[in-house]
């Protein structure tokens, strides 16, 4: 058997390594910010339906440009965010993640850069580096937030192409004011994405209510992965204007949307009442985990998500293992001093916390 060395790869993937959290067995799994709560049974049902009803289409192609589940997406959105946007606004594709690739594959590439305001998703530079697109990276403050200054002096330093801003940010959990956000797309030479996989969670206000001012400039990326319990049906879309889907168009793979994929995530649409309801017991959970983790003596990053980041430790990755010795899987996203848990179910909560009461007392916390 040959050895990946072995292979003639690219020279900037050489030493990388994949992307993946660890998907281990575990009692209580707080590690992939996933919705814990299973899809209700009528989703579940009619689903099954809709599936039966397509499946004698599957000789087929599907419908290239999914223009039915872009019109459900363009409805979900005026009505979440207030701001009316139609199916012209909205593209889809298998999880943020490839609207973020294709993106790149438009925006960025050889000879262009992108810059992220740092630690942030950590697929960013990810898929910087499968596109040719350079990644740059501009700290965030010792309390993990945007530095205003900072983040201005270097959009205006490195001119980038593409920047990144995530809000609520992971794996900080923290959210971007909105006026921030504005002053940075005001300063971009380039595009500027804002990637609200966990907007939902949030009560600040949406980037969305910026498009019609920055036509040519911002683009909106959003997931059914997270609030939207559909992490499993790989669904990401963005909002823009109508010129940046002509844009992606011009690189996305044929049919990338299959038939089963597109009814699916419209049924989940359907169904998005009783799926959203999960966000507001999701969020109360969240603050009474804040609450005990600071009582208990742990820094805890303010957090508009479903995940929370804990600290600080001298050396998190021990800590991470005295949770997973508790049967508790969190994620170690490699910040220095920080863990991050998912919020789960109320026992998967309380299986945390009883870990991290054992913990307070024996693991060593840091200053900043
Ligand atoms: C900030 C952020 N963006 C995008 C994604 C990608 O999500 P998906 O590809 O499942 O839509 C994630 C997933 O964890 C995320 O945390």
């Amino acid at each position: 058997m040959a050895e990946l060395k072995d292979l003639p790869l690219r020279e900037e993937l050489r030493g990388s390594s994949a992307y993946g959290a660890p998907q281990l067995t575990v009692t209580n799994q707080l590690n992939t910010n996933e919705n814990p709560y299973s899809p209700s049974e009528a989703l579940v049902r009619d689903m099954v339906k809709a599936v039966e009803k397509h499946a004698t289409e599957l000789n087929r192609y599907p419908e290239r440009d999914a223009v039915e589940l872009r019109t459900a997406l363009a409805d979900y959105v005026s009505e979440q965010t207030g701001v009316a946007v139609s199916v012209d606004n909205v593209w889809a594709a298998n999880g943020s993640n490839e609207v973020l690739q294709q993106l790149l594959q438009a925006f960025g590439g050889p000879g262009r850069s992108a810059l992220g305001f740092t630690p942030s998703y950590s697929m960013h530079p990810i898929l910087c580096a499968g596109t040719q697109t350079e990644f740059i990276s501009s700290p965030r403050d010792e309390d993990f937030r945007i530095d205003e200054e900072a983040a201005l002096r270097d959009v205006e330093k490195h001119q980038p192409d593409v920047i990144f801003i995530t809000t609520p940010n992971n794996p900080t959990g923290d959210v971007t004011p909105i006026e921030l956000v504005e002053k940075i797309i005001q300063a971009a030479p380039g595009i500027v994405i804002v990637d609200e996989a966990y907007m939902e969670f949030s009560a600040s206000p949406s980037a969305t209510t910026l498009l019609e001012k920055y036509p040519t400039k911002l683009v909106v990326s959003r997931t059914m992965s997270k609030a939207f319990d559909f992490a499993g049906g790989r669904l990401g879309y963005l909002v823009a204007d109508p010129a940046f889907v002509e844009a992606v168009m011009l690189v996305r793979l044929p049919y990338h949307l299959s038939v089963l994929s597109q009814i699916a995530a419209i049924v989940a649409i359907e169904h998005k009442d009783e799926t959203l309801s999960t966000v507001a017991k999701l969020s109360a959970e969240r603050e009474r985990v804040v609450n005990r983790l600071e009582e208990l003596g742990y820094y805890v990053v303010p957090s508009e998500s479903n995940f929370v980041s804990f600290g600080r430790f001298a050396d998190q990755h021990a800590v991470w293992q005295g949770f997973l010795d508790r049967d508790v899987l969190i994620r170690d996203n490699g910040v220095p001093g920080l863990l991050r848990a998912t919020i789960g179910l109320p026992q998967e909560n309380d299986a945390f916390l009883s870990a991290a009461a054992d913990l307070a007392d024996t693991v060593e916390m840091v200053k900043r």
